[in-house]
């Protein structure tokens, strides 16, 4: 059994109610992680969306379990086809799904399973401007996000895009849960800075499990 407050990693942090940091908690698994990840790109590669107001994202994105999350000059939404490709997404990993399931119950969220992984990728600048994820139909199934490679600063605010933010470091294995009462705060990532990750070169991932549908 994962202790979460001996002090030694994984350690949690909370957030919010609802919210909350586990740190380290994917250190183990990272390295099996990077590798379906790079399975994942080399059939449907990553690449940058425009947003419906036309703006092209700079984060880079692919997908994989039943649905992708996309975007175009229709809006958000979760489809089963990779617009670029052509191609279904491929399968969520068996290492993905465990990790999102044992995280989601650590933080308390005992029902979790997710049928999307977005899998994003910055290069140094690339950032993720203050948004909800509300594109999910079941709200009450929470987010499950994994950090890998180079740190970034991830901004949690409240449910107004103005309200206040907290500023927290998340570094290489490192996984926020958010749900409940907090399944719809603002949330996002600041500029990428550069630098090398001996696991992940210039790059930062983050997988976001969801429950789509
Ligand atoms: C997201 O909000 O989809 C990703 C957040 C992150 O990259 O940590
Ligand atoms: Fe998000």
């Amino acid at each position: 059994m994962l202790d979460l407050f001996s002090g030694e990693a994984p350690w949690s942090e909370p957030l919010a109610e609802g919210a909350l940091i586990l740190r380290r908690f994917a250190l183990v698994q990272a390295g099996d992680l990077l590798k379906e990840i790079e399975h994942i790109a080399a059939r449907n590669p990553f690449y940058h969306r425009i947003t419906p107001g036309g703006h092209r994202m700079s984060v880079a994105m692919t997908n994989c379990g039943d649905f992708g999350w996309s975007t175009d000059s229709r809006g958000y939404q979760y489809r089963r086809e990779d617009q670029q490709s052509g191609h279904r997404w491929p399968a969520m990993p068996a290492c993905f799904r465990a990790l999102a399931v044992q995280a989601a119950g650590a933080a308390g969220f005992r029902e979790f399973n997710p049928d999307a992984c977005l899998i994003n990728r910055y290069a140094p600048g690339a950032k993720l401007t203050l948004h909800q994820d509300k594109d999910e139909k079941d709200l009450r199934q929470p987010i499950v996000s994994v950090s890998l490679g180079l740190p970034a600063v991830f901004l949690f605010g409240g449910f107004e895009r103005e309200a206040a933010t907290q500023r927290r470091l998340l570094e290489h294995g490192d996984v926020v849960v958010w749900g409940g009462p907090s399944r719809l705060r603002f949330h996002g990532i600041l500029p990428l800075k550069a630098g090398i990750h001996p696991q992940c070169g210039a790059f930062r991932y983050n997988l976001t499990f969801r429950r789509a549908f």
